[in-house]
């Protein structure tokens, strides 16, 4: 998902919108919301792809509640429906939340989840130790207060309860030096920031969590890059995989429990 404009081959750029807020990025992702499609690859693989990594992540039961923090059009939580009790979707953008209603109320699962506009860095909709999981799927790089999130997904959590956040390893090769050095600018919004594993596990630890786990996942930005660089980033990825070379690979996967003390 994003905006895009030809080059000189006829090959595809990202162009980086500027924002200074959370109005500027609800517009910006209400903009996107009608035609909100995957870009970077065939759509049904990478939704199995996520789902697995969500499902192995979170150890969903069907009695738990499950929150997704920046929901977008509802693709992960109602195609996760068949394995939790309740599920919850908020989203900064009320198109976005507009799209998860709707996609919803046409599955079995309309009783059973519901959408509702907030902010992931308060999540005032949310009470106190009210869920079990807490996703947030390629949604925190676009967050203006990644700490404040977590803190707020630390709050609605009850003892014992998981957060699987999967983002983008903003400590990569790509992201972090060859992007820079070839001049390609990566970010939808000029707000976006992809944090490195040792920021995260700073911004995880001073929100309360005591075990979190850290690992790599397959992310490649094929639809707004030129197609060298999806060729590139794959490699990358691919050798990164083979090797266990996280600095090769473009997604990074969080799993934090909440103590049962806490
Ligand atoms: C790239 S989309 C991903 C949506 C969905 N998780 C998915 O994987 O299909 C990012 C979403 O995060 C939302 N978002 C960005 N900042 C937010 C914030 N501070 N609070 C809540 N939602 C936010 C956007 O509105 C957008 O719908």
């Amino acid at each position: 998902m994003s905006l895009r404009k030809s080059d000189s081959t006829g090959s595809t750029r990202l162009t980086t919108r500027p924002a200074r807020n959370h109005g500027d990025v609800a517009t910006f992702f209400d903009s996107c919301a009608s035609q909100y499609a995957e870009q970077h690859g065939d759509a049904q693989q990478l939704l199995d792809y996520r789902l697995g990594l969500l499902r192995s992540g979170a150890n969903l039961t069907a009695a738990d509640e499950v929150l997704e923090i920046g929901c977008g059009n509802g693709l992960h939580l109602l195609a996760l429906a068949s394995d939790y009790g309740r599920g919850l979707g908020i989203d900064l953008s009320p198109r976005m939340v507009d799209a998860a209603s709707q996609r919803s109320s046409e599955t079995p699962w309309a009783d059973k989840t519901s959408f509702a506009v907030d902010s992931a860095e308060t999540l005032s909709t949310i009470a106190d130790a009210s869920v079990d999981v807490a996703l947030c799927v390629g949604s925190l790089e676009h967050m203006l207060d990644q700490g404040a999130v977590l803190n707020s997904a630390f709050r609605v959590l009850r003892p014992g309860g998981r957060l699987v956040c999967l983002t983008l390893n903003g400590a990569s090769l790509w992201y972090r030096y060859l992007a820079p050095a070839l001049s390609v600018d990566t970010r939808q919004l000029s707000t976006d920031h992809y944090l490195s594993e040792a920021e995260l596990e700073h911004l995880v630890a001073a929100a309360g969590f005591e075990q979190s786990l850290f690992d790599h996942w397959t992310f490649i930005q094929r639809g707004d890059m030129p197609r060298s660089i999806a060729v590139l980033s794959d490699g990358l990825d691919r050798l990164g995989d083979a090797c266990r070379i996280g600095f090769f690979r473009g997604g990074l996967r969080v799993r934090a429990i909440k103590s049962s003390s806490a």
